[in-house]
């Protein structure tokens, strides 16, 4: 039996979670599930329950997929090397074939299982598939001071979103089929790109006008100098962090995709915690927000 105080406690919770479930319904929302985040079993669990609780209740979840560190520990069975260059992997065609298997098939049917097991519905698509996200090599630039113009490095299949086709997307969410995306594009010539996942989230948010972007990782949010997280950012503040060196590494393409996402209308933008359990669930449902939210501008 319940206790009155605990069925107050559990009425509560399901009362707060009614808005949401009425503002939210039928809107899109991209969740990106970094590849640090996706190391406990018991946290995967956790996470594919969330996303078919979303999608059960009349959402429009997308999933987007990192897998760094999946990546890193094939290529060292295979004994290839992993070489960084300003945060990115440099991806030869050997590597890139190892992308390719380690993102679209290990990490990806693992996802698609997890929300299968937890009673959703979901299929796994890269880039490639209908050609949906299409890509081009991203070049980097380093300045140097020996040299006038910018130095442009090559860093093999690393790319960048071009353009992304939205029918076959919007067609598997009108069907109630959640869509489980590997941040790989594909080139003018039908060649693989590795794009970072939190660049597709991001496109994926803004051409979708989706409702929200979050991008699960594992930190509690943005940190600050003091290590403490950060609740709310605008775009000045977030340029403060970048030029004193604060936000650095695999932080930086995330307020970059985000402050782009909310300027091009995505309501909200979030940098959750995935070490915490249903982080989604308390983010979506709840008052009381989880991590750094990225705002347009400061209200109040
Ligand atoms: N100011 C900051 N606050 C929090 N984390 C930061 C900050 N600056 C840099 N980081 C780094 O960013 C990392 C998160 O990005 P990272 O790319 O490693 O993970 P991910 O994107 O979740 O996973 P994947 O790249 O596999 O999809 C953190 O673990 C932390 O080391
Ligand atoms: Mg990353």
């Amino acid at each position: 039996m319940l206790t009155l105080a605990r069925a107050t406690e559990v009425a509560q919770v399901l009362t707060e979670a009614l808005p949401y479930i009425q503002r939210f319904s039928g809107r899109t929302i991209v969740v990106k599930y970094g590849g640090n985040a996706m190391t406990d079993e018991a946290l995967k669990a956790s996470f594919a329950r969330d996303i078919v609780l979303m999608q059960t209740v009349g959402m429009r979840p997308i999933v987007v997929h990192g897998g760094g560190p999946q990546i890193g520990e094939l290529l060292e069975r295979l004994n290839i090397e992993s070489k960084f260059i300003d945060g990115m992997r440099v991806t030869t065609e050997e590597t890139m074939d190892v992308v390719e298997m380690v993102l679209g098939g290990l990490v990806n049917k693992e996802i698609v299982s997890l929300l299968n097991q937890a009673g959703g519905r979901a299929m796994g698509l890269t880039g490639k598939d209908g050609q949906f996200i299409r890509a081009s090599q991203l070049k980097i630039e380093r300045k140097t001071p020996e040299l006038e113009a910018p130095e442009i490095i090559d860093i093999g299949h690393v790319g960048q979103v071009e353009a992304i086709d939205t029918r076959i997307l919007t067609m598997l969410t009108e069907n109630d089929v959640i869509p489980v995306v590997a941040p790989i594009g594909v080139g003018p010539n039908g060649e693989s790109y590795n794009i970072n996942a939190d660049l597709v989230a991001g496109k994926l948010a803004e051409v979708l006008k989706a409702e929200k972007l979050m991008l699960l990782t594992n930190t509690a949010g943005v940190l600050n100098k003091e290590g403490q997280v950060v609740t709310g950012l605008v775009a000045e503040e977030v340029q403060a962090l970048i030029g004193d060196g604060t936000i650095s590494g695999g932080m930086l393409p995330k307020v970059g995709c985000a402050l782009s996402a909310v300027n091009a209308g995505v309501n909200s933008a979030h940098i959750v915690d995935g070490r915490v359990p249903h982080s989604v669930l308390l983010e979506i449902f709840t008052d009381q927000g989880v991590g750094t939210q990225i705002l347009r501008k400061r209200t109040g």
